[in-house]
């Protein structure tokens, strides 16, 4: 009797421990690997990690994909939604590698894309997008060189976060969030020469509720941009050098554009870049706007160009639009900004003659000019057209604010 209680015991424990939720809920885990994967350049990965991402995507669980160590290569790939489960992790703690010949990936638009997904993780990795190539070809301006691919690009997606993420020497923007909701970008490391053409470091347009944080950016073009579209975004903790600085813009392209508002730029240090804050608009009449700015701790280190509203960009001068520029600058604060400019004007308010620049505020803004060799301290200036605003605290340069 005592024996079949036992016995019978044991198979209620052995059920339950079966049957418990700890187990039937351990997120599966689909190692790259396990589908054909292989950390070695003959050996194209490319449809293992799509395999490896549609066992995740139907797994109504929280699951898994994971790249192990090493250098796995792939053509560019999508990762579509919608999921089964909004609890997905791509871990990846190996590099993943684009192809070398940049013809492959040139003209597809990105390497790397997450479309329409919503509840996805990606963390570590190192991203190599190979772009030394077709930068060469842009630099020698050869006319049929493609327009190069993204390293990474969100699209059309909700709940992402990116998290210690490195992206190296991308054919074109390293990283970009486009159509997204609440997507989340921290401790990135963003690597490209300071001149490698078109190379932003993080790109969002179309978006609200972007947070890049604790993240350096050393790049051949702006560190951060941001598109027609971009709400409600948040940058802290940034470090930008070389690159072209943190820009609103460009905007005003097109005459139907979405605007920019509710940005705050935190606890940002440029360090020899060509621009720290940039607003860039070309001249030519739109609806759109940028509103509700706030620019707070930021650190100029030898920056060409400190803080700039450019309503008149126009990369290169050839074939400028000469209308005046339709976007409406409107609130924008520029709290606690000290350090040095390479350039003798080092805040220039170049705004459009139809639509000037309003509530423009500075409050202890401190820059002095330093000069090619970086040594001196000499007073630096201000070129004001068409910029109404205030200034509070302790401000220099001087700012003559249009009346
Ligand atoms: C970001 O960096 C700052 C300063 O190094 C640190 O105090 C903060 O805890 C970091 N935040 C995150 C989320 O890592
Ligand atoms: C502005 O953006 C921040 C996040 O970047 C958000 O927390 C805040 O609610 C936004 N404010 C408005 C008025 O939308």
């Amino acid at each position: 009797m005592v024996k079949y209680f036992s016995s019978l015991f044991l198979a209620v424990v052995l059920f339950l421990a079966a049957a418990s939720p700890a187990s039937a809920s351990r997120p599966s885990v689909y190692r790259l690997t396990d589908y054909g994967a292989r950390a070695d350049p003959r050996t194209d990965s490319t449809t293992a990690f799509s395999e490896a991402w549609n066992k995740a995507c139907s797994d109504p669980n929280p699951s898994t994909v994971y790249v192990p160590h090493g250098k796995f290569h792939l053509r560019d790939i999508e990762f579509e939604g919608p999921c089964k489960s909004n609890d997905i992790t791509v871990h990846i703690d190996g590099t993943l590698v684009a192809p070398s010949d940049y013809s492959v990936i040139g003209n597809a638009g990105n390497w790397i894309r997450f479309n329409e997904v919503d509840g996805v993780r990606i963390s570590g990795g190192i991203l190599d997008g190979q772009g030394t190539g077709l930068w060469s070809c842009k630099l020698h301006g050869r006319k049929d060189c493609p327009v190069g691919a993204r390293n990474l690009h969100i699209t059309n997606s909700n709940n992402v976060a990116v998290d210690g993420l490195t992206s190296v020497n991308s054919q074109k923007f390293h990283i970009a969030v486009t159509g997204s909701q609440n997507v989340k970008l921290q401790h990135i490391t963003v690597h490209a020469p300071g001149n490698s053409p078109n190379t932003d470091g993080i790109h969002v347009a179309k978006s609200s509720f972007v947070t890049v944080l604790n993240s350096t950016i050393s790049t051949g073009d702006d560190c951060v941009s941001m598109g027609p579209g971009a709400r409600n975004v948040w940058i802290e903790w940034v470090g930008c050098g070389p690159g072209h600085g943190i820009s609103i813009g460009s905007l005003g392209w097109r005459f139907q554009e979405p605007g920019v508002e509710n940005v705050t730029v935190k606890r940002v240090h440029f360090k020899e870049t060509t621009n720290g804050l940039r607003i860039k608009t070309w001249a030519r009449p739109s609806l759109g706007f940028v509103r509700n700015v706030l620019f707070h701790h930021v650190v100029m280190d030898g920056v060409k160009n400190p803080i700039v509203v450019d309503q008149n960009y126009c990369p290169g001068n050839k074939n400028c639009p000469s209308k005046a520029s339709g976007i409406k600058v409107k609130d924008i604060r520029y709290k606690s900004v000290a350090g040095t400019s390479r350039s003798k004007v080092a805040v220039r308010f170049d705004c459009s003659r139809t639509n000037p620049c309003t509530e423009i505020k500075m409050h202890d803004v401190k820059l002095t000019y330093v000069g090619g060799g970086g040594r001196g301290n000499k007073k630096a200036a201000t070129l004001c057209r068409h910029a109404k605003g205030t200034t509070s605290g302790f401000v220099t340069p001087m700012v003559r604010w249009f009346s």
